[in-house]
């Protein structure tokens, strides 16, 4: 399913989807395939991305927009937690390469994987994994306001909260094409947002977190 026409979508998106296509048709459905060093790396992730559900209340039925989902590796994550079993899921990637292997790696009813650049469908709660990292040649400015104003759609499709995370501007070993992040210019965006803002920068990762609540 492809849910909006890619026409519309900034020129530099075409390029980032496909080096994804690239890496994933190289490495398959692995953390080196979406571009992550390590699997402990990817799974430290979710696992505070999760802290967002801190207030669901277990067993549930809960939605979930993945948005940049890759192979679906978070859903296999959230499949490992007994409160998730009456979750629906549904991951979204600019990636058709990436799409069809998320669907050939998850086959459970639960998931849905759709070819897309913008969620169009809300759910409870989004979650953003490494998505804005990749920026390649774009300059940091443009790609903050794109970034930006992807949040602020996320926002509008999450009916409790949303959950994303961007690589550390204090980082001193910065590798080209990737952007990096001042954690209180996205403070400071997420308080147009929302007045319930948390920011986690206490994990082993060179990154940081924002939940919004609602
Ligand atoms: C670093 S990978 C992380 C994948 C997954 N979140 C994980 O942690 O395993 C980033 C993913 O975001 C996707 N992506 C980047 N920009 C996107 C956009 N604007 N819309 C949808 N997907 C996007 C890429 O194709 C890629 O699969």
């Amino acid at each position: 399913m492809r849910l909006f026409r890619k026409s519309n979508d900034p020129k530099f998106l075409k390029d980032i989807s496909q080096v994804f296509s690239f890496r994933v048709r190289t490495f398959g459905d692995t953390p080196a395939g979406v571009l992550w060093k390590s699997s402990e790396g990817q799974q430290l992730r979710f696992e505070v991305l999760f802290g967002l559900l801190v207030d669901q209340p277990p067993f549930e039925p809960v939605s979930i927009n993945d948005f940049g989902c890759g192979y679906g590796a978070m859903f296999d994550f959230l499949l490992d937690i007994p409160s998730m079993a009456g979750m629906s899921y549904f991951g979204y990637d600019i990636s058709r390469e990436m799409i069809d292997t998320a669907k050939q790696h998850n086959l459970d009813r639960r998931a849905t994987f759709s070819e897309a650049s913008k969620v169009e469908i809300p759910a409870d709660y989004t979650f953003v994994s490494g998505t804005f990292n990749l920026s390649l040649e774009v300059d940091h400015g443009l790609w903050s306001t794109y970034v930006k104003s992807t949040l602020n759609q996320l926002w509008n499709m999450s009916n409790k909260g949303l959950a994303f995370n961007m690589l550390d501007k204090n980082h001193p070993d910065q590798e080209n094409g990737l952007y990096y992040a001042k954690a209180d210019d996205y403070m400071d965006f997420c308080r147009t947002l929302s007045v319930n803002v948390t920011l986690i920068d206490n994990y082993h990762l060179d990154e940081w977190t924002i939940f919004i609540h609602r």
